[in-house]
């Protein structure tokens, strides 16, 4: 059974297309067979990819919703899916309107992806499937957490991350409360954009370890990626950081592997 793992915080530009991008070429290095989802109207993970589709994982979404089936064009998996090293899922804009289209069904909207991944079997056809997740807590996202066995949370070390943690922490508790789904584990937190020669941003990173370490137990907190111009060449590129030789790399390389192996030491520790 493969695992599902999202990349999520509310906030804008923290690294989450980066590093689930990253990652999950990382783990396809590593021999799995990964699938990656783009879950964010702005498609920026699907920019990535090169994979842009006029059929995207909204149309695929509405149409595994039986009440909404009927209002849609059909949409075939095989017509949307991209191929490669990482599968992929793409996103479009309509994804924006998700909210609204699946408003008025009434199967539960939460589990909307859930059940398209389940019932196309996507949980065996995969080791890991890595959704990219929009800067928001909304319907998109909460549909995301409700298909997620685990979270990675990138954030860039501020005043206001903390606050925003918490409240992350009690939604996805509010998950588990409902008593449908189990609520998905954050097992990792990556300090991203870091520049360690401000003090202020020492201290505000040290405070949200601490914090961390208290909620959840210590061992959750990735060590920092710093701000690397190597990540911007490589995705102003389209490129995974695998895919450069220079010595430049290699560090990037090694903090990507790095986090790939915490995702596997993560999932063989909930077969
Ligand atoms: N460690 C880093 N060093 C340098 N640039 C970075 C780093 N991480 C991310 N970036 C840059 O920061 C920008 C935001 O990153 P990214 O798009 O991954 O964030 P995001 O959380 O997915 O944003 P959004 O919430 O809008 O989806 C991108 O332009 C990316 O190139
Ligand atoms: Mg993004």
């Amino acid at each position: 059974m493969g695992k599902v793992i999202s990349f999520i915080n509310q906030k804008g530009g923290v690294g989450k297309t980066t590093m689930a991008f990253n990652a999950a070429h990382a783990l396809a290095k590593n021999g799995h067979k990964v699938l990656a989802i783009d879950l964010d109207p702005q498609s920026n993970l699907t920019l990535l990819f090169k994979a842009q589709n006029e059929l995207n994982i909204y149309h695929l979404l509405v149409n595994s919703v039986k009440e909404l089936k009927m209002l849609h064009a059909p949409a075939l998996l095989g017509n949307v899916m991209s191929r490669g090293q990482v599968d992929l899922l793409p996103a479009g804009q309509e994804l924006s309107g998700f909210d609204l289209t699946v408003a008025s069904i009434n199967a539960p909207r939460q589990l909307v992806l859930r059940k398209f991944l389940e019932s196309n079997g996507m949980i065996d056809k995969y080791d890991f499937i890595i959704i990219d997740c929009p800067p928001t807590l909304g319907l998109l996202v909460i549909n995301a957490l409700c298909a997620s066995d685990g979270v990675i949370v990138p954030f860039r070390p501020d005043d206001f991350s903390l606050k925003g943690l918490e409240h992350f922490y009690q939604v996805i508790e509010d998950i588990g409360d409902m008593g449908i789904v189990k609520a998905p584990e954050v097992f990792l937190h990556v300090p991203n954009l870091v520049d360690l020669r401000r003090k202020q941003e020492s201290e505000d990173l040290n405070k949200i370890i601490l914090a961390i370490d208290t909620e959840l137990g210590v061992g959750k907190v990735f060590s920092p990626f710093l701000n690397k111009a190597g990540l911007v060449k490589s995705l102003a590129t389209r490129k995974s950081v695998f895919d450069f030789k220079t010595q430049e790399f290699s560090d990037l390389q090694e903090k990507f592997s790095g986090v790939a192996q915490r995702i596997e030491e993560w999932s063989y520790e909930h077969i």
